[in-house]
This record gives C-alpha cells, structure tokens and sequence, in this order.
C-alpha cells in the first residue's frame, strides 16, 4: 500500500499540561490518516485549536481565533488549494459545544476530552457531510492499536497522563464539568507507555492528572495509588528523573511523602495549590481543608525532603475576599516561601456555585491584589534562584540554546539553566556550578572534572 498523501496538521493547545498532552495524542491518533504536524496555521489542511474552559479570557481567545481561521480559510481555497478543516477540541468544546457552532460556522467539528480516540472518524464523517475528503485513506484499525504509541520527535522531558478529571467540585472550577469524574489509567498501561517513551530518549517524565495525586482509588489496575506507581516508574533503566502536577492537599498522604523521601528520581519540586490563605475563603471554595492542615502538611513534607521547592496556584478576589481575608493570602505566602507560582484574578465561570455567590469583588480591586500578590512571589522567586549561585546543581540538558554553543537544560527544582557546552550532553545528567542567576533561569558552568565521565 502507497503511504497516503502528507496533510499539513495544526493544532494550538490553549490550556494546562494535560491539554498539551491531549494535543500530541491527537496527533498521534491522526498521523496513520496521513497528517503530519506543521508549526502553523496558514495553509494547513487541518488545524485543531484545543481550547481550555478554566477562566473566561481563556475560553473567550479561542472564538477570536476561529475569526482569524476564516480568513485563512478562504485565502486557502481562492489560492486553489483545497479546504482548510477546522476543529475545535478541549474544555470549551465540551463545555460549550452548541454555542461555538452557532457563533462560529466556520467550525467542522466539536470533540470533548474524553472523545479524541474518535477522532479519525469524526472527522472521515464530518469531511463526508462536507462532499470532501479530509480523511483519505482511513482505516480504522489503525486508529484502536494507537493506544500508548509514543510520539516520534523525542524529547528528552515528556508528559504522560495517569489521571484525568476531578471529583472535588471547588466552587470556582470548571473542570469537574468539562473532564468528568476522577478516573486512573492502569499502571500496566502507563508502564507500557513510559517504558516507550524511555525507548526513544525521554528521560524524564512528568506524570499529569487534575488531581494526580488521588491517582489510584477504585480504578482496577491503579492500586497502591500515586506513590506505587512513581516507585514502579523508577526501576525503568535509563528514566533519570519523574515529576507529577498537579496535586491537591487533601490527597498529599504519607506513602507519596515517603517516596519524596526515598526515590531518588522523583523530583524535589511540588506544585501544590492553596488557592487562599483566608479559612474563610478556603471554606467557600469546598477546598475541604484548612490553613492550619496546610501548613502542617508543608512541614511534613519538607521533614522528609528538606530541599524540596514548593510551587502553588492562588486566586485573589473570590467572592466575599475581604482585605484581611487577602493580607492572610500574603503572609502564607511569606512563611511557605515558593520557588515559584502562578496567581489568578478569581473569573467568574458560568455554571460553577461561586458565579452565583453574593459579594463578586470588583475588578479594579482583583487588579491591585494581583499586582501585589505579584510582586510578592517575584521577589521569592529571585530570592530562590539567587539561593544556587555558588551551588552545583544536577542539570538534565534538553536541547540546545538559542546561542552558539549554549545548551540549556533543568535544574532539580524545575529552573532554566544555559551553560556552554557540547550538545552531546542533551539527554544526559551532569553538574553545573551555577554562576549567575535572572528571575526565569540560571547560568552556570559544566564542572570539568566531572563531564569526561558522564560523556564517557
Ligand atoms: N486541579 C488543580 C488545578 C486545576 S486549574 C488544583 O486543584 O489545584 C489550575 C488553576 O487555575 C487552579 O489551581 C486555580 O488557581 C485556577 N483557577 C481555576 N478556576 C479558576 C477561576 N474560575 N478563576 C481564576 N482562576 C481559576
Ligand atoms: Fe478544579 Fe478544585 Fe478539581 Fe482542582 S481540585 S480541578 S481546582 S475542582
Ligand atoms: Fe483548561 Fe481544561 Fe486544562 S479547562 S486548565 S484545558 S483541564
């Protein structure tokens, strides 16, 4: 059989790290139809735009997009060179399907998360409904044996998802609408996978679930929960380094605490979101715990592993957030001490129990909030990087830099680090004595007397 012609396939992912991930599947999932990947959108075939729900400027930039998408469309077919197709994937397609295609006919197609598999066909039946043929050459089979079929560019870090969706109904969050309930994938299949991934170079894998550390629970094959699986994870030779994201306080129990402590792959870096600082406000959010169990759990887990750079999302002006309720968000903040963070200006998402809550805060007031929440975590975060200057870190070098000779790699603690050395380095480990440190990443220098025997 003669391979199918190459279609040009783009496809933009908008959101969280498993809406990345979800957008390499799908192209993996589309590449046996004969799309290949392209690094934009003029003049695709197909181009994807997997949408993320979580806050409305967010959601709102994918129907700006799809104005753009008919432009191009039609530049396309004037230059005679046949029909764009235009899907739209991800939250917003799930949470809002009927509305896109109402405000936005030059979409093909809507497909929720959890119906990518479908993909092939989807769109070999919506390019029929259109009298074209988007989908030459499909054959079904194809698409079911897909399963864990790794990505063919390697990477040295890649995603793998063990958990999607999420049970916990936060009174601000979409995502409980748009991914579903908490489901585990086996381990068996996600050994399988990671074991793939090794096989073409990754070396460090960063395992993605909404809750990933409620990975396990009452799905068959997932027993032990997310602890088991990082242990079962690190026997695979050759997988130097393993991160999880994103956690939630409630599921931090003793055994994953205890891997932090005795798998020297798993990384000392843990993003784990409070949201607020305000017990007040942490009870309105359903984030069913208090400051008081969160602060006790940091400790706890800084016991087992001292060095561990903590990561948090917050949200300012929920509902009801008072300016006290906001100083005792700051002076967690203070005594936790983050690596880094990422803060919100609490979106009020149609749906959720928080939309309807009385006492919205004015936008102007979310501003100044933001801003000095902001500048709080920026002064941290130079703080945490001016820490490892004089230090020698363990780097994973990824690929090379964007100057001559530079490559550029991680840190344990998940910080950029650029040295001047050989790119037979990429996807090995080795020291770096770091010189200088900027508020997004360190410099440093390759410690000589160690690189002979890490390119030995
Ligand atoms: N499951 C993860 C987070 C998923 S969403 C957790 O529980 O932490 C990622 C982040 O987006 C959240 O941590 C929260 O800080 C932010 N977020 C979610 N909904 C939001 C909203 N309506 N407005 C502003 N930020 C929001
Ligand atoms: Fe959203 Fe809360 Fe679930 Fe995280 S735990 S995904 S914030 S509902
Ligand atoms: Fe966005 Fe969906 Fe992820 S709403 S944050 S893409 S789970």
């Amino acid at each position: 059989m003669s391979d199918p012609p190459a279609k040009r396939l783009f496809i933009k992912s908008y959101g969280c790290q498993m809406n990345v991930y979800d957008s390499e599947r799908m192209a993996e999932v589309l590449r046996p139809l004969g799309y290949a990947l392209t690094d934009r959108p003029e003049g695709a075939d197909l181009v994807v735009l997997n949408t993320c729900h979580i806050r409305e400027k967010a959601a709102e930039k994918v129907y700006s997009e799809l104005g753009r998408l008919k432009e191009m469309r039609a530049e396309k077919a004037e230059a005679g060179q046949g029909r764009m197709g235009v899907v739209v994937a991800g939250c917003v397609a799930q949470a809002e399907g009927e509305e896109i295609i109402r405000r936005a006919p030059v979409v093909d197609l809507v497909v929720g998360p959890q119906a990518y598999h479908k993909l092939p066909e989807l769109i070999a039946r919506a390019s029929r409904q259109m009298g074209e043929r988007l989908a030459a050459d499909f054959t079904p089979e194809e698409k079911f044996d897909a399963l864990p079929k790794a990505r063919e560019a390697g990477g040295v870090s890649a995603f793998l998802t063990v958990q999607e969706g999420c049970d916990k109904f936060c009174t601000f969050c979409v995502v409980p609408y748009t991914r579903g309930g908490e489901y585990s994938r086996p381990a068996d299949a996600i050994e399988a996978e990671a074991r793939g991934l090794v096989a073409q170079g990754v070396r460090e894998l960063t395992l993605l679930g909404q809750n990933v550390n409620a990975y396990g629970g009452k799905d068959e094959g997932s027993s032990g929960g997310l602890a088991a699986l990082v242990r079962r994870l690190a026997r695979i030779e050759g997988l130097e380094r393993i991160r999880y994201t994103t956690s939630h306080p409630r599921e931090m129990d003793e055994a994953l605490i205890a891997a932090h402590a005795e798998v020297p792959q798993l990384m000392p870096y843990l993003h784990l979101p409070v949201q607020s600082g305000s017990d007040r406000i942490l009870r309105a959010m359903n984030r069913g715990h208090t400051i008081e169990d969160y602060r006790k759990l940091i400790d706890k887990i800084r016991a087992a592993r001292s060095d561990i750079a903590l990561s948090c999302d917050f949200i300012v002006g929920f509902p009801g957030e008072t300016d006290a309720d906001f100083e005792a968000t700051l002076s967690l903040m203070r005594d936790v001490g983050y690596a880094s963070a990422f803060a919100f200006k609490y979106s009020r998402r149609p749906g959720t129990p928080a939309a309807s809550m009385a006492g919205q805060v004015d936008e102007s007031v979310k501003e100044q909030r933001l801003a000095r929440l902001l500048e709080l975590l920026e002064q941290q975060q130079r703080a945490f990087n001016a820490a490892q200057v004089g230090r020698t870190v363990d780097v994973l070098f990824e690929r090379p830099g964007r100057h001559e000779g530079q490559i550029l790699g991680r840190s344990p603690f998940l910080q950029a680090v650029h040295v001047q050395g050989p790119q037979t380095l990429i996807g090995q480990v080795a020291p770096v004595k770091i010189g200088a440190a900027a508020m997004n990443s360190l410099t440093g220098e390759l410690v000589a007397s160690e690189l002979a025997r890490v390119l030995a």
